[in-house]
């Protein structure tokens, strides 16, 4: 009954020609918007000229976003700089490629610009000016940032306001000199609230045994955001546990290859296999589970737009390591559908790599 209902709102809204504001700035912005489920490889994406960023970008709104958020890739050419901008959505900026720089400045505040390279971390404070800045003469900047954008804009339906509101969030960000500096605060376990990562693809990460594989994981916080990142790594010839939350979690792999599959409880599963720089977002309430199917540990960074634990309240606090059978979000291997083991032997065999499961399955039961 309600989807019919919400079916019908929906053909309602487009009878009346209804854009969202998003929409609407996107037309505006005048660069491609991909859709689809995943992208093969963030490296590849074609891009377009970008005149309000003074670049060359494209947006990216995958189907497991659900309209909540959103990415885009931005190229800056190289020995360029980006046009200065301020926004009232979070950004969480991760350096593809290329080194560089950036400036950030309150409006009447002093600069300060810290330096990056590929596989950095960062988050304009929201509404504080900032500046990308290509270090290199000889080759282009890749920066991919996934944004709060489409709420943000939806909900107050004001592109000019988004971008040009003068109130200053010292809350956030008033000028502090170590900001930047990358020294993570930590608050608890598994857990950093740091401003600045040099590279997410060596960062030191703490064992994380509840979901699964003998894994590592830290949970991050940048920025004094609403929205989060995660990385995570887990080894040779082992697989996580399935689990669900909330729309819009974009994840990178970072190293390793290997595949995923994703269903919504009772339909069934879709498999997408990756490698570095694959990028995929399972849709709201959409079980997940990623296998490492290569011959080294697999690595991925996940910028989530919600599950922020400074400032919670947002959404939903997902039960991500709690057995579904407690009520949780998470499937236990030994509640799992015996097609998922099953399907991850075979793809070992094809590979020649032995499984690594037989003492973590124990360990579980
Ligand atoms: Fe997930």
């Amino acid at each position: 009954m309600e989807s019919t209902a919400a079916t019908k709102l929906q053909r309602a809204g487009n009878e009346l020609g209804a854009k969202t504001t998003y929409q609407l700035f996107l037309e505006r912005e005048g660069v491609p918007a991909l859709g689809g489920f995943h992208i093969e490889d963030i490296n590849h994406i074609e891009l377009a000229p970008w005149p309000r960023v003074g670049g060359r970008g494209v947006y990216l709104n995958l189907e497991g976003s659900e309209g909540v958020n959103n990415c885009y890739v931005c190229e800056i050419a190289p020995g360029k700089a980006l046009e200065p901008q301020k926004h009232m959505f979070e950004a969480l900026i991760y350096v593809v490629s290329g080194h560089g720089a950036t400036t950030i400045w309150q409006s009447d505040g002093k600069k300060q610009t810290f330096e990056w390279g590929e596989g950095s971390l960062f988050s304009p404070p929201l509404n504080a000016w900032y500046q990308h800045f290509n270090g290199q003469g000889d080759k282009p900047v890749r920066l991919l940032a996934m944004t709060n954008a489409p709420t943000v804009l939806n909900l107050y339906h004001n592109i000019d306001f988004v971008f040009n509101c003068d109130y200053r969030f010292a809350d956030r960000y008033a000028g502090e000199d170590a900001f930047f500096n990358g020294i993570a605060k930590i608050p608890g376990e598994g857990f950093h609230d740091t401003n600045f990562i040099r590279d997410v693809r060596s960062y030191e990460l703490p064992e994380r045994r509840d979901r699964g594989a003998g894994g590592k994981m830290l949970m991050i916080e940048m920025s004094n955001n609403v929205m989060s990142a995660h990385i995570s790594q887990f080894p040779v010839g082992t697989y996580k546990k399935a689990h669900r939350h909330g729309a819009g979690a974009h994840v990178i792999i970072l190293k390793g290859e290997g595949f995923s599959v994703m269903w919504k409880e009772g339909d069934d599963i879709k498999r997408y296999n990756w490698r570095a720089g694959s990028l995929m977002v399972p849709p709201e309430r959409w079980f997940h589970q990623h296998f490492n199917a290569g011959g080294e540990p697999a690595r991925y960074l996940a910028l989530k737009p919600f599950s922020s634990r400074k400032f919670p309240g947002l959404r939903k606090q997902w039960g991500t390591s709690e057995s579904v059978k407690l009520g949780g979000d998470q499937i236990e291997y030994e509640d799992e559908d015996p097609r998922i083991r099953a399907m991850f032997e075979e793809e070992l065999g094809k590979r020649g790599v032995t499984s690594q499961m037989g003492p973590i399955y124990r360990a579980a039961s």
